[in-house]
């Protein structure tokens, strides 16, 4: 398992379909909802362990349409949204950032204090990869075929992936990765 002295992992959790979407076409998420059980422990075990969550404009935008708070309201912790748009109309309690992804997840891991942190959205999650921020994958694979939608992402030149345990809920299969430290 990944540990960090002083300081929490940074997480991200994600469902995907077989064919490796996050969302369908139009931004559909209700086959998530149709598929993950929330008494899934897989599923429940990340939530419970974070401090601070970032999320992009994209997911927190969708999330909105769809009535959803983060984690179905049932968690407390620091929230920062990225976006390059104005912040008007947005919940004050939401920490708006914008630019360098390394600052910022140094900010949220600051604020979770000790606690992890955890990324909402491919393209957050993409550049966190390339800047060798993230340390645990957890990705829960929904037995359904979606065709089209939002990708799930990776980046050149990544880590070496470790995986820690394979857990099967009900037709859902949890895989819970490690990231390596980079060597230099
Ligand atoms: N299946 C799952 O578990 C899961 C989980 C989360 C989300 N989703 C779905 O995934 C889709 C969204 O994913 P996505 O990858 O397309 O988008 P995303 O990561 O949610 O959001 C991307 C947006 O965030 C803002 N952003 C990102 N990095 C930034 C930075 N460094 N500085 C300033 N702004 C930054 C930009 O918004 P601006 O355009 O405002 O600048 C960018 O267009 C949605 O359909 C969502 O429902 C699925």
């Amino acid at each position: 398992m990944a540990q960090h002295k002083g300081r929490g992992s940074v997480i991200w959790q994600a469902t995907m379909s077989l064919d490796g979407y996050i969302a369908a076409a139009g931004d559909d998420m209700s086959w998530v909802f149709q598929h993950i059980d929330p008494a899934d422990p897989g599923a429940a075990a990340v939530p419970e362990r974070l401090g601070a969550v970032i999320a992009g404009r994209r997911s927190f935008e969708v999330g909105r349409r769809d009535g959803m708070e983060v984690f179905d309201g049932a968690w407390e912790g620091s929230q920062f949204l990225l976006t390059n748009r104005p912040a008007d109309g947005l919940p004050g309690a939401l920490g708006v950032r914008a630019g360098n992804i390394e600052l910022i997840i140094q900010e949220a891991i600051t604020a979770a204090r000790g606690r992890d942190v955890g990324i909402i959205g491919a393209n957050v999650a993409q550049q966190c990869l390339e800047a060798g921020l993230i340390d645990e994958i957890v990705v829960h694979v929904a037995p359904v075929l979606l065709g089209n939608g939002v990708r799930f992402r990776g980046a050149e030149g990544m880590r070496e992936l470790r995986l820690e345990s394979a857990q099967t809920h009900e037709n859902v299969v949890t895989l819970h990765y490690t990231l390596e430290k980079e060597t230099s």
